[in-house]
C-alpha cells in the first residue's frame, strides 16, 4: 500500500478508534473552532441537585468517569466508584472528600463477574441504596483490519466494554427494582452507531452496549436506561489514539463541525442530565456528545 493511501486509512480509522468518524472528508461547515468551557475545581454543595442520591460509576480512575464522579459529588451525591488502578482511585476519593464531597473507591475489574457483584453489593452495603449507575469502564486497542485483529484483543474489548456493561446492569438492576426505580447510563460511542474501519472489536462492543441499553429499557419500565455516544473526548484514551494512529489533534477534529475535541466535563454534564429528574420521561435513548451529530 502506498504511503498516502495508508496514511489516509490510518487517519480515518484513528477517528473511529476514539469514537470518531472514519471518513475524514474535508468538512463543508464552518472551520472556526468552538471555544471549550473552562472548568474550575468546585467545593461540593451538600444541598446540590443529587443530595441523598447514591451513584455508582465503573471506570472512574481517569477520564470521563473521573470527571463524572467529581461532578456528581459536587452536586451532593454519594459516589461509589471502581477502576483497577488503586493509587488513582484512592487519590480521587481523597480529593473529592477534601472538597467536601462523599466518595468511596473500590478496586474492581469489570471483566470479572464476582468482582462486579462485590462492587455493587458493597455500594449498597455502604450507602444503603443505589439510585444511579454509570457503566462507563472501557478500553481501546491499536487499529487492525479484521483479518489482522488478534483474537485476544477482540475478546478483551468485548469482555470489558460490552460484557462489563452487561455485568453492571445484571447486578445493579435488582437493587433498583427493589427500591422502585433508578437511572442507568451506559457508555457507548459514536463508533457503536456507525461502522468504521480497523476498530471492529471496539465498534462491535459499543454497538452491543446500545442494544443492551434498549433491551434493558424494554424489560424494566420502572427504570430509565440510556446510552451516551461521545465523539473525540480529551482523555488518556484519546492520547493513546493519537499515538497509535500517528494523527495530530488538528487531523482528529477535522470531521467535527465544532472543530475541537470535547472535554470530559461536557460528557459528565450529559450523564448528570440523564440521571436527573429533568429527564424523567427519557429511557431507551442514545445520546451523542460529539460536537456535531456524527453519532
Ligand atoms: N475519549 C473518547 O474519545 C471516547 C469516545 C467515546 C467513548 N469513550 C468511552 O468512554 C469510556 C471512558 O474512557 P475515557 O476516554 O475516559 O478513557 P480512560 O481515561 O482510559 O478511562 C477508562 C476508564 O475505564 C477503566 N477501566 C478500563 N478497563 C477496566 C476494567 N477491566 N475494570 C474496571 N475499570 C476499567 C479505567 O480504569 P483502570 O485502568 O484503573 O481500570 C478508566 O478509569 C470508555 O468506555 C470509552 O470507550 C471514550
Amino acid at each position: 500500500m502506498s504511503n498516502p493511501s495508508r496514511r489516509r486509512i490510518l487517519t480515518t480509522g484513528a477517528l473511529g478508534a476514539a469514537g470518531m468518524v472514519a471518513t475524514a472528508i474535508a468538512s463543508q461547515s464552518q472551520t472556526t473552532a468552538q471555544t471549550p468551557p473552562t472548568s474550575e475545581p468546585a467545593i461540593a454543595n451538600p444541598n446540590g441537585k443529587f443530595q441523598n442520591k447514591v451513584v455508582l460509576i465503573t471506570g472512574a480512575t481517569s477520564g470521563i468517569g473521573e470527571a463524572t464522579a467529581r461532578a456528581f459529588a459536587q452536586e451532593g451525591a454519594k459516589v461509589f466508584f471502581c477502576g483497577r488502578r488503586q493509587n488513582l482511585g484512592q487519590t480521587i476519593e481523597r480529593e473529592i472528600k477534601n472538597a467536601g464531597g462523599k466518595a468511596t473507591y473500590m478496586q474492581a475489574d469489570v471483566r470479572q463477574a464476582e468482582q462486579v457483584k462485590a462492587f455493587v453489593d458493597a455500594c449498597v452495603a455502604q450507602y444503603g441504596r443505589l439510585d444511579i449507575a454509570f457503566n462507563n469502564a472501557g478500553i481501546d486497542y491499536p487499529p487492525h483490519a479484521i483479518a489482522d485483529t488478534p483474537i485476544t484483543e477482540f475478546d478483551d474489548l468485548m469482555n470489558t466494554n460490552a460484557r462489563g456493561v452487561f455485568l453492571g446492569m445484571k447486578y445493579e438492576i435488582p437493587y433498583m427494582i427493589a427500591a422502585g426505580g433508578g437511572a442507568i447510563i451506559n457508555m457507548a460511542s459514536i463508533g457503536g452507531y456507525r461502522a468504521f474501519p480497523n476498530i471492529v472489536g471496539y465498534g462491535a462492543s459499543k454497538a452491543a452496549v446500545i442494544h443492551m441499553t434498549k433491551a434493558a429499557a424494554q424489560e424494566y419500565g420502572a427504570l430509565r436506561v440510556n446510552a451516551i455516544l461521545p465523539g473525540a473526548i480529551n482523555t488518556a484514551m484519546l492520547d493513546r489514539v493519537k499515538r497509535d494512529w500517528q494523527v495530530t489533534e488538528e487531523q482528529l477534529v477535522q470531521p467535527y463541525p465544532s472543530k475541537r475535541v470535547g472535554q470530559p466535563q461536557e460528557v459528565a454534564a450529559m450523564v448528570l442530565w440523564l440521571a436527573s429528574d429533568d429527564a424523567s420521561y427519557v429511557s431507551g435513548g442514545q445520546f451523542s456528545v460529539d460536537g456535531g451529530g456524527l453519532g
